[in-house]
């Protein structure tokens, strides 16, 4: 059985990616920092059918993230597919989002921990495997501000363009090596209860894309607009 790591798994677009590679003969490891929340989205994928496993760890703690991937391959014998996707609390103060005129080194460096050293850590994690095999998919996801980035969110912006940029550029060393890497710039809310205006999507209609990605290859990136 392939495997997909899905770090930064919650009850949103990790769980949604789950189902997807899952239902197309997948088995799914669950990276997040919550070991409760971890095994309720086991039970809710095996109840489906789908072989998961949950891995603690912390995407600002690097050791334990590439830890629980390491953990996660001697599971399940490797694996294919990384898909980087945490997603803050909007009331973590460490992580709160602010606008360029308020940015600062400090607010900036919180995020760019979060995104660009935590998903090239990640990668880091599975590479080597994947270098060996000459076989393997990166796929990360970030809002899409880091395409088209709106005021009330300019350090978070800033350090998911930073993650955007590397990814693309890890797109372009990686051709013809046999690994694919991509990035997904989600540019609505995703399920209920977003601002007024702003346009939203399940992540059950947004998940497919994922798939699509992997099973084709042929882009570097994917903006979802609804
Ligand atoms: N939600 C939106 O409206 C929206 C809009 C545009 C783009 N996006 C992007 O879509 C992706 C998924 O978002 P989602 O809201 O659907 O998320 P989700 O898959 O429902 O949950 C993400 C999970 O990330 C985990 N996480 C948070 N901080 C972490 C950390 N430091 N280390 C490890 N795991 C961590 C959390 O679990 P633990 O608490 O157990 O760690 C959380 O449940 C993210 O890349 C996000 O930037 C979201």
């Amino acid at each position: 059985m392939p495997t997909i790591a899905i770090v930064g798994a919650g009850p949103g677009m990790g769980l949604a990616i789950a189902r997807t590679f899952g239902a197309q003969g997948f088995d799914v490891a669950l990276v997040a920092r919550n070991k409760e929340k971890l095994d309720g989205l086991v039970a809710r994928l095996g109840a489906e059918g789908v072989t998961a496993a949950a891995f603690t760890a912390d995407v600002l703690d690097r050791a334990s993230l590439t830890a629980a991937l390491a953990a996660a391959a001697d599971r399940f014998g490797g694996i294919d597919v990384l898909e980087y996707s945490p997603a803050p609390q909007v009331s973590d103060p460490a992580l709160a989002p602010v606008p360029p005129t308020a940015a600062s080194p400090e607010n900036l460096q919180s995020q760019i921990e979060y995104y660009l050293y935590g998903g090239v850590a990640a990668a880091q994690a599975v590479l080597p495997a994947m270098r060996e095999a000459g076989a393997g998919t990166l796929l990360f996801t970030t809002g899409g501000g880091s395409v088209n980035p709106i005021p009330m969110l300019g350090n978070v912006n800033a350090a998911a363009a930073a993650l955007r940029n590397w990814v693309l550029n890890l797109h372009n060393e990686l051709t013809g090596s046999g690994i694919y890497a991509a990035h997904v710039a989600i540019g609505v809310w995703i399920g209920e209860g977003g601002p007024a205006g702003f346009p939203s999507a399940s992540a059950e209609e947004i998940a497919p894309l994922y798939w699509d990605l992997y099973a084709k290859r042929d882009q570097a990136e994917t903006v979802f607009l609804g």
